[in-house]
C-alpha cells in the first residue's frame, strides 16, 4: 500500500528519491519522508500528508548525500501523523528503515524489545519495530543484522535500510510485497514499482519473494532465504517514461480511458497467430486437461472481480463448464470446493492484492491448477501461478481501474474461446466470428470516446445527485456493478447496482421523482425485458439514462436521455458499454472537484487484509 524508494550512487540522493516518491504517490499519500546518510550520520525528514508537504520542509538546503531511502505512506498501523510517518529509526538513529506491508507479530516483538532491551518507542507503527530489531543485532554488518531481524518478523514486507556507519550500501528485503531493483551506471535503485525508476534506468532485477539485496553504487547482490547469492536475469522495461506521465491529459484516469483501444489491441494481437488461432502465451491446456476440469473459479477483488462476473458468462457459454466467481476475501476463508479438477483463475491488475494472493495460495494448497490474469509483469500473483496470462494495458496509475478492466475482459473471452475450441463445445464458425468481432472492438471503442463531450454534458446535469442506480440484465448486470463502483470510488456518490429483474423484489421501493437510474440495455435477446423494467421505474418517477446498441431506437421512447454504442455480439458488449460509464463517472467527479486519480481512503494496490 505504501511506496518505498532507495538510491545510492554518484549523484545527490534527495532529488532522485523525491522524484521517485512522486511517481509512487498513487500507492498512498498519508505522509512522506526521506532519510539521507552522510559522514556517519543519518538525517531524517518526514511530514504528514502528500509529498509536496515533505518537499516544503526539505527545500531549506542541499542535503549533500549520495545514499538515501524514501517513503510515501498509506496508513495501516498508527494514524497519519509526522511521528508515524516513515522513515523510522532505532534510538541512536544509527539504523533507519522504510517499509511497505505489515509486521503481523509487531506487538509481540515490541513487548520483547521493551522487556529485554528497554527500548523506547516513539510511534504507533509496526515499522519502528524493524529499526530497533536491526539496531540490537547490528555489529558493523548491516546485511547480517537485517537477516537476524527478518528471522523474527512475520508478515508481508518490502523494506529498505541504511546504517550510519555504512553509507556505502543500502539493504532491502522482499516478502509478499512488491520490490524491484534498478540497475544504473555508477548508481543503483530499489523501489516498490517500476514507474519510480523509469526516468533513470531501463534495466531491472525483479526481486523474488524472501530475497535480500545488498546494494552499493557499483553492484546489486541478491541473496535467497538461505543467504546464498543468486544470479538474476536482467529485465528490460519497454514502457517509456511518458507512459507513466499524464501525456497532456488532466488526469491519469481519463488518459487511461483513452488508452483502452491500444491496450485491447495489444492484449488480443499478442495471442493471435498468423492463422488467426488463439495461442494462450504457450500455456499448455490440451483437450484432455480442459475436459478434466469440472469447475472454474474466478477469484479477485473490486474491479477485477467485476471482470470475473463477465468472464463467468463468457466461459460458461463458450466452454460449457460451471464457473463460480468469488471475492477473494471470502473465498480464502470459506473452505471452498476446490481440488485437482478445478481451474482457479486469479484476476488482478497490480498482482499484489493480498486477498487475491492468499486465495490463490489456498486454491493451490487444495490442488487446483492456477491460471492468473495480471497486468503488472513479475508481480507476486503472476509469479505464484502455474500460468500467467498478462493483460497488456501498460502501467495503470489512476486508482480507479479502467483499461485493466477492459483488457481483463479481453482475456476472459480469449480463455473462453480457447477452452471452447479445444473442448469442441463451440464450432469453427462461432470461434471465427467472435475473433473477427474482437478485432473490431478497438475501433468501435474509439467511436464511443468521440462522445466524451456529450457524456460530460450529461454528467454536468447530474453531478449533484447523491444517489444513483445502475441496472442491467445478463452481461449488462456485471457491467452495471463496475459502472457503480467507478462512480462511487471517485465521486463519493452512494451508487447502487442491481440486476434489473431484481428491482421489483424490493429496491424499486427506492424509486421516486427524479431518482437517476442508468439502464444498460445492450443485450438484443433481453432488450424487451429491459424495456419493461425501464417502464416500471419511469412509472415511479425515475429519471432514466439508457445505454444500448445503435439501432435500438425504442430506447428513446423509454428513457429521458440515451447513449448508443456500436453494434456487436451480445456477449462482447461489456467491452463497449462500460466506456460511457467510465467517462460519466470521471466527469461527475470532475464537476464535484474530487481528487480523481487519488480518491480518499483508497490506494492502487491493497497489500493488506
Ligand atoms: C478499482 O478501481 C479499484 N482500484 C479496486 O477495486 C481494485 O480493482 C481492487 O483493489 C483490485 O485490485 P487489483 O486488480 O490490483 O488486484
Amino acid at each position: 500500500m505504501c511506496g518505498i524508494v532507495g538510491y545510492i550512487g554518484k549523484n545527490h540522493a534527495k532529488e532522485i528519491i523525491i522524484d521517485g516518491l512522486k511517481r509512487l504517490e498513487y500507492r498512498g499519500y498519508d505522509s512522506a519522508g526521506i532519510a539521507l546518510a552522510r559522514e556517519g550520520k543519518i538525517e531524517t525528514r518526514k511530514h504528514v500528508g502528500g509529498i509536496s508537504n515533505l518537499e516544503k520542509i526539505i527545500q531549506d538546503r542541499e542535503y549533500d548525500s549520495n545514499v538515501g531511502i524514501g517513503h510515501t505512506r498509506w496508513a495501516t498501523h498508527g494514524a497519519p501523523s509526522d511521528i508515524n510517518a516513515h522513515p523510522h529509526s532505532n534510538e541512536d538513529q544509527s539504523i533507519t528503515v522504510v517499509h511497505n506491508g505489515i509486521i503481523e507479530n509487531y506487538v509481540e516483538l515490541k513487548e520483547w524489545l521493551i522487556k529485554e532491551y528497554g527500548v523506547t518507542f516513539l510511534s504507533d507503527t509496526d515499522t519502528e519495530v524493524i529499526a530497533h530489531l536491526i539496531g540490537i543485532f547490528y555489529d558493523g554488518d548491516l546485511h547480517q543484522a537485517v537477516n537476524k531481524a527478518v528471522e523474527k518478523m512475520r508478515g508481508a514486507y518490502a523494506i529498505a535500510v541504511i546504517a550510519a556507519q555504512e553509507p556505502d550500501k543500502l539493504v532491502a528485503v522482499r516478502k509478499d510485497a512488491p520490490l524491484v531493483a534498478g540497475i544504473g551506471e555508477g548508481c543503483n535503485f530499489i523501489a516498490s514499482d517500476i514507474p519510480a525508476l523509469l526516468k533513470y534506468v531501463r534495466k531491472l532485477y525483479l526481486v523474488e519473494n524472501n530475497e535480500t539485496l545488498v546494494v552499493t553504487k557499483d553492484d546489486i547482490k541478491i541473496f535467497d532465504e538461505k543467504n546464498k547469492i543468486v544470479k538474476r536475469e536482467v529485465f528490460h522495461v519497454t514502457w517509456d517514461a511518458d507512459a507513466a506521465e499524464k501525456g497532456g491529459y488532466d488526469h491519469f484516469m481519463i488518459k487511461e480511458i483513452h488508452e483502452q483501444p491500444e491496450g485491447l489491441l495489444e492484449t488480443l494481437n499478442r495471442r493471435l497467430n498468423d492463422q488467426g488461432e488463439i495461442n494462450l502465451d504457450g500455456i499448455s491446456m490440451d483437450r484432455e486437461e480442459i475436459s478434466r476440469f469440472n469447475k472454474v473459479y474466478i477469484v479477485a477483488c473490486g474491479t477485477a472481480y467485476h471482470a470475473g462476473l463477465v468472464g463467468k458468462a463468457a466461459i460458461e457459454k463458450m466452454a460449457r463448464i460451471p464457473v463460480e466467481v468469488d471475492v477473494a476475501s471470502e473465498f480464502r476463508y470459506r473452505d471452498p470446493f476446490v481440488d485437482e479438477n478445478t481451474l482457479f483463475i486469479a484476476v488482478s491488475q497490480s498482482g499484489e492484492t493480498l486477498d487475491t494472493l492468499a486465495a490463490l495460495r489456498e486454491a493451490k494448497r487444495k490442488g487446483a491448477r492456477v491460471l492468473s490474469v495480471v497486468n503488472v509483469v513479475g508481480s507476486s500473483v503472476a509469479r505464484e501461478s502455474d500460468d500467467v496470462f498478462y493483460t497488456w494495458a501498460g502501467p495503470e496509475i489512476a486508482v480507479a481501474s479502467t483499461k485493466a478492466y477492459t483488457t481483463q475482459l479481453m482475456c476472459m473471452y480469449l480463455i473462453g474461446l480457447y477452452m471452447g475450441k479445444t473442448k469442441g463445445t463451440i464450432d469453427e464458425n462461432y470461434y471465427r466470428k467472435v475473433i473477427e468481432e474482437l478485432k473490431e472492438i478497438p475501433e468501435k471503442l474509439k467511436t464511443i470516446l468521440t462522445q466524451e463531450k456529450k457524456i460530460a454534458q450529461i454528467a454536468k446535469k447530474h453531478y449533484k445527485n447523491n444517489e444513483v442506480f445502475f441496472i442491467g440484465r445478463g452481461p449488462d448486470s456485471g457491467v452495471s456493478y463496475e459502472g457503480s463502483l467507478k462512480l462511487k470510488e471517485i465521486s463519493y456518490i452512494n451508487s447502487f447496482a442491481i440486476a434489473a429483474g431484481e428491482l421489483k423484489h424490493g429496491t424499486i421501493a427506492l424509486m421516486e421523482e427524479g431518482t437517476l437510474v442508468i439502464a444498460l440495455a445492450t443485450q438484443d435477446r433481453l432488450f424487451e425485458k429491459m424495456v419493461s423494467n425501464m417502464e416500471e421505474i419511469k412509472a415511479r418517477g425515475a429519471y432514466v439514462l439508457g445505454i444500448t446498441k445503435e439501432g435500438n431506437g425504442e430506447i428513446e421512447k423509454q428513457t429521458d436521455e440515451w447513449l448508443y454504442i456500436p453494434r456487436c455480439m451480445d456477449e462482447l458488449t461489456p467491452l463497449l458499454s462500460v466506456i460511457p460509464l467510465q467517462i460519466f463517472a470521471y466527469y461527475v467527479a470532475k464537476e464535484r472537484n474530487c481528487n480523481i486519480d487519488k480518491p480518499k481512503n483508497l490506494a492502487k494496490s491493497v497489500t493488506v487484509e
